[in-house]
């Protein structure tokens, strides 16, 4: 309130009109870049999509009155050239669906198209009816935008946006846990509310679903992350990372809830939502944390890695400057070099070139008051890391091979360290627990001898 006052009377002191923004741009110059924060993005054939967040930057060498503005773009990277993170093109692509932040973005592979969920509006402005919008990419870099009706309206009129949900895509259908709906997410709603259990979205039929409280692997879920894993199980796993479970309904208290800590790694079936846990071993993630980046990918040995980044622990307000990947099937985590450029949450972060990550935006908001008014040392808020070489760096390289374990990880594997995984139960070890070197009994005999 205060800050507000001040800003309108130093204003009308100097007897200005706001300026109209004409001058911003959704992808500014890297001179001019200053942060960007809370944007979205997923990976389609050989672009990267970028989706809404917050932006600051220079105007005529300065910061406007509103610091941050939404953009108003959805943003393309191409990923069949190399480039560097300051000499990147960054094409935009006109967005006719609202401008908002930290949406939840649904990506069916399959059909070469996203959706975009939730999120704030910015300022509240021009808020309308929630509404599913679908972005069907062309091949080239653009696409277009749709609002996408459900095939059960009556099912999704009861559904609320939020955001801060953990949420992935299987190859058929999105699924979204917790979240917090407020005045910003949501016409007309009057408070915030906690969400409690998962939603889930079938991309071929168009069906919601609002699963009860039962169905979802946490009754409530907020600042978590959650990444689908498809080799392992009949229907592949969702692994649910971090985040805090306030009481279902009302504002969340952060001191007194729960959170999960990344020791204990949660997971279930995309389709029997059978839910299974197990522990981890290596050099756990310090928790609770929230707000952080997640990305994974499977190894050429048939294994699969889940890379951790940043976030926040708002009960101590401390930034978490690090990362971590968490190696299946042995569950078990590995400290990477500390990431360039500073602390951050709210970043997003994907899988490109086949073996290295691409860390979009983010900010440190909660120790740093002007976390999005100073320059992002990283140009253009983006950082890369190459998972094989375990090596954070400043440019994408089209041609990388494709991803082999690094020999740290590697190494542990070869120590019959699999043999050593103490398995939550039965049902967990089946699914992980790999069979090498073992004839079965049902293996047809080896041939007697030959010539
Ligand atoms: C996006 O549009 C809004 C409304 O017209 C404007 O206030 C804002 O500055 C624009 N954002 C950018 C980055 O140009
Ligand atoms: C709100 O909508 C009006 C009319 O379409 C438009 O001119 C204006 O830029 C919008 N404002 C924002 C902040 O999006
Ligand atoms: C799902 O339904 C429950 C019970 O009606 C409700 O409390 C909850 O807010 C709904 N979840 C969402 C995300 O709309
Ligand atoms: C605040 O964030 C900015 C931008 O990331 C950084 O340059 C600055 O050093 C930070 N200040 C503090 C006190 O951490």
């Amino acid at each position: 309130m205060t800050r507000f006052l001040v800003r309108v009377l130093a204003l009308a002191a100097l007897g200005r009109v706001a300026p109209v923004g004409a001058l911003l741009f959704d992808s500014p110059t890297p001179d001019n870049f200053v942060h960007r924060s809370l944007a979205r993005a997923t990976v389609l054939g050989n672009y990267v999509y970028i989706d809404g967040g917050d932006l600051c930057q220079l105007e005529n060498g300065r910061i406007n009155d509103y610091r941050t503005n939404p953009v108003n773009s959805t943003l393309s990277i191409d990923l069949s050239t190399s480039w560097t993170t300051t000499n990147v093109h960054i094409r935009t692509i006109p967005k006719p669906g609202p401008n908002k932040i930290n949406v939840q973005l649904f990506t069916d592979t399959e059909r070469g198209a996203f959706y975009s969920w939730g999120g704030e509006w910015v300022r509240g402005t021009n808020m309308t009816a929630t509404k599913l919008w679908k972005f069907t990419a062309d091949g080239s870099g653009g696409g277009n935008w749709t609002p996408s009706e459900a095939a059960n309206p009556a099912a999704f009129n009861d559904i609320h946006p939020g955001v801060w949900s953990a949420h992935t895509s299987t190859n058929t259908q999105a699924l979204n846990i917790g979240g917090i709906a407020s005045g910003w997410t949501e016409l007309y709603r009057p408070h915030n509310d906690v969400l409690g259990g998962m939603l889930t979205y079938n991309f071929k039929s168009g069906i919601w679903e609002n699963g009860t409280l039962g169905y979802s692997p946490y009754p409530t879920l907020m600042g978590g992350a959650a990444q689908f894993v498809p080799n392992y199980g009949p229907n592949g796993l969702v692994f649910v990372l971090g985040g805090y479970s306030p009481p279902v309904g009302g504002e969340p208290y952060i001191g007194s809830s729960t959170f999960s800590d990344l020791e204990t790694i949660t997971f279930f079936d995309p389709v029997t939502k059978k839910k299974y846990m197990q522990r981890t071993t290596g050099d756990v993630p310090p928790s609770p944390r929230s707000k952080f980046c997640v990305s994974g990918l499977q190894s050429t040995d048939g294994g699969y890695e889940i890379f951790v980044s940043g976030g926040q622990n708002e009960r101590s307000k401390v930034m978490h400057y690090d990362a971590y990947v968490l190696s299946l099937p042995g569950f078990v985590w590995t400290r990477l070099p500390e990431p360039p450029a500073g602390p951050r949450s709210e970043q997003t972060c994907v899988i490109v070139g086949k073996r290295q990550i691409l860390s979009i935006g983010g900010a440190d908001r909660l120790t740093n008051g002007t976390g999005m008014t100073q320059k992002d040392e990283a140009p253009n808020g983006l950082l890369l890391f190459d998972m094989s070489t375990l090596k954070w760096k400043d440019s994408y390289d089209a041609n990388a091979a494709a991803y082999q374990r690094a020999d740290v990880i590697q190494a542990w594997y070869s120590k019959d360290a699999m043999d050593k995984v103490e398995w939550a139960d039965g049902d967990v070890q089946k699914l992980f627990a790999t069979e090498t070197k073992r004839t079965s009994m049902l293996d047809p005999p080896p041939l007697a001898h030959c010539c």
